[in-house]
């Protein structure tokens, strides 16, 4: 009956699966706190809806910078909410929970911002925080746009007030927020700059739409930017690198300029220096940005805003999701490694379920 041994494993797996989803279980990345090494694969409960939730069978999912820090054991899932990763993931209405008042129905294609437990699955997602796939878009395409397009668009309009024509200059310009905050500054009609480590990503930010971009294990880019805007410096910063750039920060903004820190992957301490003196003669304001914490309400409004103002751009190809790679579940491991290696560029998805024709549209 079976061909080989390979193909007798495959249909195993497969009826593994089904067995499991039939009885109230799903697969589910889990970790004990550690290294990449500490990820898992275990049958959990498929996730019982509380009010206001529905349940999305995932097809696709994606991996964060957080998922990384919570495996580390340094960035806990909020109170109340799944201890499974994943802040993100994409997929179709299986089931409306009680209360739930929305235009949603089951079969719908949706893409959700969590608080946790997408790398599943099954999800559940509150009914404010989904979006529509955008059309004639493969699930594993939407998986690389909630959480870093939300945050790089909270960071530019909601919290960093960017004006058309304003000079942004955008940390690691390569990353899955910095791909997403380059493009909707082109498209909104502000100017770029980023800072990234190594040509290879300087160029891709270029090709969607950054001015310049420096080379920061090269070179230093304080200087940079001032040549680039004639001594006056950029109008924001969005900063996910925090100490190790405090200082070129602080010259390379312009007199009331907004600084946006979003990150802390250069650390969280700053050397010593006449930081304050300068802040005080340049006005600038500095504000920290997280998203994840923020309540249901907040991110209700922001999914809104992003749904009118980005999302129909997706449709008519100005913007884009950038997937560096599409991994399965299976090699959980190998995702947080390689974006613990610094050398992606745009999103590392986590393929789910395979997608048939008629899902795809
Ligand atoms: N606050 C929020 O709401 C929020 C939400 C989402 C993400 N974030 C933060 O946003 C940042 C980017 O997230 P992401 O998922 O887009 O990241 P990502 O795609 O994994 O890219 C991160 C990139 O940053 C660069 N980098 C790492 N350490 C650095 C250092 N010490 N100095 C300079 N560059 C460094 C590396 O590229 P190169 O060195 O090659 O340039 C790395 O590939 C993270 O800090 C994340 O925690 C914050």
């Amino acid at each position: 009956m079976f061909h080989s041994a390979q193909t007798w494993l495959c249909f195993t797996a497969t009826f593994i699966r089904c067995a499991s989803t039939m009885s109230g279980m799903m697969r589910a990345v889990t970790f004990e706190p550690g290294g990449p090494e500490k990820l898992g694969i275990a049958s959990v409960p498929i996730p019982q809806l509380r009010e206001k939730e529905v349940l999305l069978k995932v097809y696709a999912t994606a991996i964060n910078r957080a998922d990384t820090l919570q495996r580390r054991g340094m960035y806990p899932a909020p109170a109340g909410e799944s201890e499974i990763l994943g802040l993100e993931a994409v997929g179709i209405i299986e089931k409306l929970g009680p209360g739930c008042v929305k235009s949603w129905k089951t079969g719908d294609r949706v893409m959700a911002l969590l608080p946790g437990g997408g790398n599943a699955e099954y999800v559940a997602s509150r009914e404010e925080l989904l979006m529509p796939v955008p059309d004639n878009m493969k699930f594993t395409q939407a998986a690389a746009i909630p959480e870093v397009w939300l945050t790089a668009f909270q960071l530019l309009f909601t919290v960093g007030k960017l004006k058309k024509n304003d000079t942004v200059l955008i940390h690691a310009g390569g990353s899955g927020v910095g791909t997403a905050a380059v493009q909707l500054c082109r498209q909104y009609g502000a100017r770029a700059l980023v800072v990234a480590g190594s040509q290879e990503k300087i160029d891709f930010a270029k090709s969607l739409g950054a001015e310049d971009g420096f080379n920061y294990k090269e070179t230093e880019f304080e200087p940079k930017v001032l040549e680039h805007t004639q001594g006056k410096g950029v109008d924001l910063i969005l900063d996910c690198i925090g100490g190790s750039f405090f200082n070129q920060n602080i010259n390379a903004i312009a007199t009331e300029g907004t600084w946006v820190v979003y990150g802390l992957m250069g650390g969280s301490t700053v050397s010593n220096g006449d930081h304050l003196a300068k802040i005080l003669r340049k006005r600038i304001t500095i504000v920290g940005s997280t998203l994840r914490a923020r309540s249901v309400e907040y991110k209700e409004s922001l999914i809104s805003d992003f749904t009118h103002r980005a999302l129909p751009h997706f449709s008519d190809g100005e913007l884009r999701p950038i997937v560096h790679t599409i991994l399965t579940l299976d090699s959980i491991k190998e995702a947080h490694q390689l974006m613990e290696s610094n050398v992606t560029t745009g999103k590392i998805v986590i393929q789910v379920r395979e997608e048939s024709a008629k899902e795809e549209l």
